[in-house]
């Protein structure tokens, strides 16, 4: 039996690396998703890559809430219910130290990183099965601080506290509301932020960066998308309100 069987699954960001291999393995396990983010070429690029006729999209500005309730209505449309929502859209801004960072973008980040994700719960909830699963990506950066990424930082310590107000909330209807916490995943996203930390020479950010965490290297998309997996199914049938640390063992330290 898989995991997802007859489950029907939102994914923001659903374009990018993090949500677009969450959907493969939500497809493989039986779900119907619907991928969501800003980038309608990469969206469909996505949709003809994971192929058939249980992927579909609809384009949004997750900070928007006409957006947001158009990509809820034309998921319930498509696929008749919402199981389960990664609530996964996000931005990393620049890296600049607070005394100089730019307040347009330390605003565009907390528009879709914070307001995106709320937006997201206050939508989907009310069209959601009870017994649902929303996973909401933060990071590593949620946990702990960090030079000069202080809007990102800011950004993720907040999806903590849409968390764990969404999970209490829900609970009544069991549905479950958790957090990942990756530590650097070895994609797009992490280029930038290293061409940001070092410029010109990013290849050896990666290496320092690499060298503070215990198992020794990034966490590859995959590893991920197989712990949302875990919390989207049934497996975690009694794991909500938890902040879901994967991070080689970065934090411990
Ligand atoms: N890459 C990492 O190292 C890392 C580590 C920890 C957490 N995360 C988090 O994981 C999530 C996914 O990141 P990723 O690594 O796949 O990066 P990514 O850049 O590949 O994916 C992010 C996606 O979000 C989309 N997006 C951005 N703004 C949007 C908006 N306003 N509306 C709709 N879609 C929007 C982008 O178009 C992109 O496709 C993000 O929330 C990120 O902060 C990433």
């Amino acid at each position: 039996m898989k995991k997802l069987e007859n489950k029907v699954a939102i994914i923001t960001g659903g374009a990018g690396s993090i949500g677009q291999i969450t959907a493969q393995l939500f497809l493989e396990e039986g779900a119907r998703v619907m991928l969501v983010d800003l980038n309608e070429d990469a969206l469909q690029q996505a949709v003809r890559e994971l192929g058939g006729e249980n992927v579909k999209y609809s384009a949004a500005d997750v900070s928007k809430s006409e957006d947001v309730r158009r990509y809820v209505d034309a998921t319930v449309k498509a696929f008749g219910k919402i199981d389960m929502f990664f609530n996964n859209a996000g931005i990393e801004g620049v890296v600049k130290p607070i005394t100089e960072y730019p307040e347009d973008m330390f605003d565009k980040v907390i528009a879709v990183n914070v307001k995106g994700a709320w937006l997201g719960i206050k939508h989907v909830l009310p069209q959601m099965n009870n017994g649902g699963s929303i996973i909401n990506s933060s990071s590593i950066a949620g946990i702990n601080g960090s030079p000069n990424v202080s809007a990102y930082i800011t950004s993720k310590h907040a999806v903590v506290g849409i968390m764990r107000a969404a999970a209490v909330e829900a609970a009544p209807r069991k549905i479950r509301v958790n957090s990942v916490h990756p530590s650097p995943v070895d994609n797009q996203m992490m280029r930038s932020l290293e061409e940001g930390f070092a410029p010109g020479q990013a290849e050896a950010a990666k290496k320092e960066l690499e060298n503070t965490i215990p198992l020794g290297r990034y966490a590859e998309p995959e590893e991920i998308a197989q712990l949302v997996l875990f919390l989207a199914s049934d497996d975690s049938r009694f794991i909500t309100g938890t902040t879901q640390v994967i991070d080689g063992g970065l934090s411990v330290q």
